[in-house]
C-alpha cells in the first residue's frame, strides 16, 4: 500500500509515546518510509532504540548532530518527507508550532516542512480544553495544518474525557486514503460532490446578504467522504475552513456560481450532498459604487436565486440526493416537504434552535428521513460523528440503487 511514500513521524513527550511506536510499525508494515524525530521529553517515556528498530531507520533528536556532512539533516528530513505526522502531539510542540518556535530538532523540522503535516494531539482533557491550546490549534487549522482528532476514553491520567492519541490503525487508515484515494473503504471508487458553506449576494463593493453557515458540517462530510475512499469534490462558498486532505475544492461565492459549478459536475457523481446554505435571493441589482445613504428607509428589491437542490432532483438519473433542512419550527413537517419536492433519497432535518445544534456548533442534533416514509434519529453528535452516520446511510442507498 505504501510503497515509495515517505513518512517522517515527530514523536513528542507523553505517556501516548508508546503508540507512537506502535504507529511506525504499522506503518512499516504497510510499506511506507518512515523515519522518526523524537523531542527530549519523548525520549523520557521511550528508548531512540525502539523507534530505530521498527522504522528500520536512524532516529533524530538532536539538531547538531550531523549524520550525512552532504546534508543539512533537518532540511534534508523536511524535504524528503511526503508527509508529516506529529503524533503524539503536545499541547507544548502545538504550541511552539504555533508560535513559530523552533528550539530543538522536531520543532525546526516541523517549520522547514513542505508537504502536508497531519497533527494529532494527546493531553490531559483539560489542557485539551485550555483557551491557549484551542488557539493555538485554530491558527495550525487555518494555516492548513491537518488534524487528527483524540478520540474519548480513559485518559492515562485517571481523567475520563476527550485526549486520547486515535488509535494507530485508524491513523494508518488515513494515511492510506491519503496516499490512495479512491482505493479500499465504504464509499471506494465512488464520486462524491459536496456543497458546504453560506453563499454570499454583493449588493455593492461594500455590503453582501448572507448567512449564518460557517461550512463545518459539510466540511465534516468530504473529509470522512474522503477518508472512506471516495473522489470528493467540495462546492464550498466562503469559510473560514482549511480545505480537508485529498479532495478538490471549487470555491464558489454566490448561488448561481455554486448552481453552475454543481450542475457542471453532477452528470458524472455518484453521491451528491447538499449541505450549504443557498440564499434564495440575491439583490436585483448589484451597484458598482458604494449605495449613499438617505433619509428615511430604505428597500432593496431581491430577486429569486434557482433552487440548486430541485433542479438536481429534477435531472437526476442514477445519483443518490441528499439534502438538508435546517429549520427552526415543524421540522419534520417541513424536511418531508422538502424530500418530496425536490425529489431526494433523504433529508437531513435538524431543528436550530435546539441546544448543540445548528450553525458554528461543533455538535449537531439531527434526524434523517427517507423517502419510504422511515425515519432515523440520531443523539447529539461531533458534526463528524453525523458525518460518518450520514455516509454510512449513503452507501446503504447506493447499494439499494441497483436491486
Ligand atoms: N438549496 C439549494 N438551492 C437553494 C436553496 C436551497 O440547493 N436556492 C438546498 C440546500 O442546500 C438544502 C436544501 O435545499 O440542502 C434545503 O434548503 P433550505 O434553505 O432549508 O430550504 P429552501 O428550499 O430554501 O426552503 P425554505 O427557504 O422555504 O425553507
Amino acid at each position: 500500500m505504501g510503497k515509495g511514500k515517505n513518512i517522517l513521524l515527530c514523536v513528542s513527550g507523553g505517556i501516548a509515546v508508546y503508540k507512537a511506536a506502535a504507529l511506525t510499525s504499522k506503518l512499516a508494515q504497510a510499506g511506507y518510509e518512515v523515519k522518526v524525530i523524537m523531542s527530549q521529553s519523548a525520549m523520557e517515556f521511550v528508548q531512540p532504540l525502539t523507534f530505530q528498530a521498527l522504522s528500520r531507520n536512524d532516529v533524530y533528536f538532536d539538531t547538531f548532530d550531523e549524520k550525512d556532512s552532504s546534508v543539512i539533516a533537518h532540511i534534508d528530513l523536511a524535504d524528503w518527507a511526503d508527509l508529516v505526522l506529529l503524533a503524539p502531539a503536545t499541547a507544548n510542540a502545538i504550541g511552539k508550532l504555533a508560535n513559530g518556535i523552533a528550539d530543538n530538532m522536531l520543532t525546526t523540522v516541523l517549520l522547514a516542512a513542505t508537504s502536508p503535516v497531519w497533527i494529532a494531539p494527546a493531553m490531559n482533557v483539560h489542557m485539551y480544553d485550555h483557551p491557549a491550546v484551542k488557539k493555538n490549534i485554530q491558527t495550525l487549522s487555518d494555516w492548513g495544518y491537518g488534524f487528527i482528532e483524540p478520540s474519548e476514553g480513559f485518559l492515562a491520567c485517571g481523567y475520563v474525557g476527550k485526549g486520547r492519541l486515535e488509535e494507530p490503525e485508524n491513523i494508518v487508515k488515513l494515511v492510506d486514503a491519503h496516499f490512495r484515494p479512491g482505493q479500499g473503504g465504504l464509499l471506494a471508487g465512488k464520486k462524491v460532490l459536496v456543497t458546504a458553506g453560506p453563499t454570499v449576494e454583493q449588493l455593492d463593493p461594500v455590503r453582501y446578504f448572507s448567512n449564518k453557515s460557517t461550512g463545518k458540517m459539510g466540511y465534516a462530510i468530504a473529509e470522512k467522504a474522503a477518508e472512506m475512499g471516495a473522489e470528493v469534490t467540495l462546492v464550498s462558498g466562503p469559510t473560514h475552513l482549511a480545505p480537508p486532505h485529498g479532495i478538490s475544492l471549487v470555491s464558489v461565492e454566490t448561488a448561481l456560481e455554486m448552481h453552475e459549478a454543481v450542475t457542471g459536475r453532477f452528470p458524472e457523481q455518484d453521491l451528491v450532498i447538499k449541505s450549504a446554505a443557498v440564499a434564495d435571493y440575491k439583490p436585483a441589482e448589484t451597484f458598482e459604487h458604494k449605495v449613499k445613504k438617505q433619509d428615511g428607509m430604505l428597500s432593496v428589491p431581491m430577486e429569486r436565486t434557482p433552487d440548486i437542490l430541485k433542479s438536481l432532483g429534477e435531472q437526476k438519473q442514477h445519483q443518490i440526493l441528499i439534502g438538508f433542512a435546517a429549520e427552526t419550527q415543524s421540522v419534520d413537517l417541513y424536511a418531508k416537504k422538502k424530500l418530496e419536492a425536490k425529489n431526494l433519497d433523504m433529508i437531513v432535518s435538524n431543528n436550530i434552535t435546539a441546544e448543540g445544534a445548528g450553525f458554528g456548533t461543533e455538535t449537531n442534533l439531527v434526524t434523517f428521513h427517507f423517502k419510504d416514509g422511515s425515519r432515523r434519529d440520531l443523539p447529539l453528535l461531533s458534526k463528524k460523528e453525523v458525518a460518518k452516520e450520514l455516509l454510512i446511510e449513503a452507501r446503504r442507498l447506493l447499494e439499494g440503487r441497483f436491486q
